[in-house]
């Protein structure tokens, strides 16, 4: 049978980026031709009810179905059998709790699928070695949604930085910092088991990486614990990281998730990079814009992101737009191109053209699990030094952290 040139998608998750961002870029995408059946796997059915009434008229496939199983009956293998059902042009996208993802995309790389995981793409080294080695041996397109790679402020700095425009590297501040509410309601299972940092703060590791082409050679960490114990949890309120990195250029990342709840817009977020001949900065939060209302008071807009605009496409819809959106689509894109030029090569000739294209992409500046593995490196870094009293942490040529 021939192939109608869409991807059947598989969405392992079902949570909160799930429907905020994961599900209307896959209805769209889905509206211009590239993507065909819809599946959605969380762990029980009364998630997949809530994405049912989010999106009453965008049917998908849900596991477990709310008309067979019960709201709160959990089925955390359930995914397996939505996986079997996607057919030989097939998309996974993992967007489950983070230590999760690596058994998921070992097993959909397995099968034979390609694959986009939320950040980070695994929580240890040594589990991110194992994605990148099933990866190349089946040539699957594995990429980690670090969205800011797609944010125009930070392409930006890239460029001009690529360009030579600010000299060579000196030093660097980001800050991103989340409200009270993310580890006191939507994460109080897990807080205490991850931290800020790692949450958020990896992005700004991921993009000084990307605006610069360094790599990381020394971490320490320090953090606070001030505000969340008097709640009864053991999370960090706050955690920062000095990285060297192999020019010996320095980045401060500053991180937080107990920011007040009364902040002009959800997340206070920028970057300060300094070089020999110029400096970047950037507020990636205040965008200039705002909006004032008596229902929602002050908000200071990031129309970046993942905004709801009228579509040019047809009146009366919304079309989704921003960095949030195209860190998806961007990749579902290059799978299915990857598909469409390969649907006619005998299966020889399919591996080598992916091996080719695979390694071309990762050259570049697509978060391949080469790629990936920094921010991962970073991550556990800080974890190690947090755990040692705040001492250097050194890596090995694999990215593998240990003390100094
Ligand atoms: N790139 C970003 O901006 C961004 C933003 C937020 C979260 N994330 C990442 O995305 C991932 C998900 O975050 P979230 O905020 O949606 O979390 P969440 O806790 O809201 O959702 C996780 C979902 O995983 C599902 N799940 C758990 N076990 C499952 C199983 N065995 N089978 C099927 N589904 C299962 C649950 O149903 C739940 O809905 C995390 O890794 C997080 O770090 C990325």
């Amino acid at each position: 049978m021939s192939w109608d040139k869409r991807l059947n998608a598989l969405l392992v998750g079902g949570g909160m980026i799930s429907q905020e961002v994961i599900i209307p870029t896959l209805i769209q995408e889905r509206r211009r031709g590239v993507i065909g059946d819809i599946h959605i796997s969380a762990l029980n059915s009364a998630i997949i009810k809530q994405c049912q009434d989010l999106f009453p008229n965008e049917p998908f496939y849900g596991y477990p179905d709310p008309a067979k199983y019960a709201p709160s009956d959990n089925q955390p293998a359930l995914y397996r059998e939505a996986m079997a059902k996607l057919g030989p042009h097939g998309v996974v996208i993992v967007a489950t709790p983070d230590h999760m993802h690596t058994n998921m995309t070992l097993e959909a790389i397995e099968a034979g699928y390609d694959i986009i995981v939320m950040k980070p793409l695994c929580l240890k080294v040594n589990e991110a070695h194992q994605v990148i080695a099933a990866a190349e041996a089946k040539k699957r397109y594995v990429a980690t949604d670090y969205h800011k790679r797609l944010d125009r402020a930070v392409r930006l700095a890239r460029y001009r930085v690529r360009k030579g425009d600010l000299g060579e590297m000196l030093h660097g501040h980001a800050w991103i910092e989340e409200p009270k509410y993310m580890p006191l309601k939507y994460f109080r299972l897990w807080a205490h088991e991850s931290s800020p940092f790692e949450y958020v703060g990896v992005h700004y590791v991921d993009a000084w990486y990307f605006i610069t082409g360094l790599t990381p050679k020394r971490v320490a960490a320090f953090g606070q614990k001030k505000f969340l114990p008097s709640t009864g949890s053991d999370a960090y309120d706050a955690v920062q990281a000095v990285i060297e990195w192999n020019d010996g250029s320095v980045l401060w990342v500053q991180t937080s998730w107990v920011c007040s709840e009364k902040n002009s817009a959800m997340t206070n977020q920028g970057l300060q990079i300094s070089g020999t001949k110029g400096e970047y900065w950037a507020d990636h939060k205040f965008r200039n814009l705002h909006i004032l209302t008596d229902d929602e008071g002050f908000q200071q807009i990031n129309p970046n992101f993942f905004k709801h605009y009228d579509s040019w496409e047809e009146d009366g819809d919304v079309e989704y737009v921003g960095y949030g959106f195209e860190s998806i689509s961007r990749w579902l894109r290059d799978i299915h191109a990857l598909h469409v030029d390969t649907q006619h090569l005998p299966e020889g000739e399919e591996l080598a053209y992916r091996e080719r294209k695979l390694k071309e992409w990762e050259a570049g500046q697509r978060p391949l699990p080469r790629q990936a593995l920094v921010g991962v490196a970073v991550n556990e870094a800080v974890r190690l030094s947090l755990a040692n009293g705040n001492k250097y942490v050194v890596f090995d040529e694999g990215f593998r952290p240990r003390l100094a």
